[in-house]
């Protein structure tokens, strides 16, 4: 079996690529920086998809690093005989693009799932919820400035899950037949408020951190000022919205298909404290 994972370095690709690795699998790692992309011996490097696809029998799709060759990619994957597509999709694919911030970064989560459904190919898709760093990467900057994190929605929630335990699962959609077929929804074990999430990181460093709600101009404003557009900062602004009434989704699907619960944020966050430090 080989296995091609794009977007090999990234949150998700790096533990993935490790993981098929350590598993025995022999990976094809796609990156643009094969010079510095650091893999273990035994890694195959490769600086595009498709000098990686001839003689692979699956493919990770990442379409944040495909881009405009996702769709060309599929039917190339198609060409050279891979059995077996798993994409990376999103627990919002399916939302109104306005909830979608992740699109105007050029994201196309929907159709990464679409795409490997219609391509008459065995195929998994994930259906992750934010990513623990993405929500770290996020405050980091004004934890490491002060005690207050500000945004919109103290009373929003998410179920934040920790990237290794997706490629973990991505693991198990190459290496088994389990997952053939499926749209998986993986979250953390928990839906906790934005209040709750600064307040956890607050203990762990022993810091009395708390979140601040602010207009959604503000928001608008520091998003801009971090390089961020205002149709991003409105597309975050209502994706928070939608959970403020309703809890974040939490399903048990990293612990069924893992055998192990899903890693809490408490734990992360411990793990991580060095990201916060100013
Ligand atoms: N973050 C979240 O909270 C979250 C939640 C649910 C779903 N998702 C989805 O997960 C996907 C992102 O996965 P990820 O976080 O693992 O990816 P990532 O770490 O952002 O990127 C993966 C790799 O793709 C390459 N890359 C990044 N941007 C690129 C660009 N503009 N053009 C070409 N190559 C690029 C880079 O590799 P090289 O530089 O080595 O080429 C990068 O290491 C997206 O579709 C996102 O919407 C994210």
């Amino acid at each position: 079996m080989t296995i091609v994972v794009t977007g090999a370095t990234g949150a998700v690709g790096r533990p993935l690529v490790e993981g098929l690795h350590a598993a025995g699998v022999a990976v094809r790692a796609v990156t643009r920086h094969p010079d510095t992309a650091g893999f273990p011996a035994g890694v195959s490097i490769v600086d595009s998809v498709g000098a990686a696809l001839p003689g692979a029998s699956a493919v990770f799709l990442n379409s944040r690093a495909l881009g405009e060759d996702l769709v060309d990619v599929v039917a190339a994957a198609r060409r050279h005989g891979v059995k077996r597509l798993v994409a990376l999709s999103a627990l919002n694919a399916d939302d109104d693009f306005s909830r979608q911030p992740s699109r105007l970064r050029g994201d196309r989560n929907k159709e990464v799932e679409q795409y490997a459904v219609d391509s008459g190919l065995q195929w998994v898709s994930l259906r992750p919820a934010a990513f623990a760093a993405t929500v770290a990467n996020m405050w980091a900057p004004q934890i490491k400035a002060g005690d207050t994190v500000g945004g919109p929605y103290a009373t929003a929630s998410i179920a934040p899950i920790v990237e290794a335990d997706i490629a973990a699962v991505a693991a198990r959609a190459f290496l088994t037949d389990d997952l053939v077929g499926r749209k998986v929804e993986l979250t953390g074990p928990q839906a906790m408020t934005n209040t709750e999430l600064v307040a956890v990181i607050g203990e762990v460093l022993d810091r009395p951190l708390h979140y601040q709600q602010v207009s959604n101009d503000v928001v608008r404003q520091r998003f801009t000022t971090a390089g961020l557009s205002p149709e991003f900062a409105d597309a975050y602004i209502a994706m928070l919205a939608a959970t403020v009434d309703t809890p974040a989704l939490v399903t048990t699907e990293v612990e069924e298909i893992l055998g192990r619960p899903a890693e809490p944020w408490p734990q992360w966050v411990s793990e991580h404290r060095h990201q916060f430090a100013s």
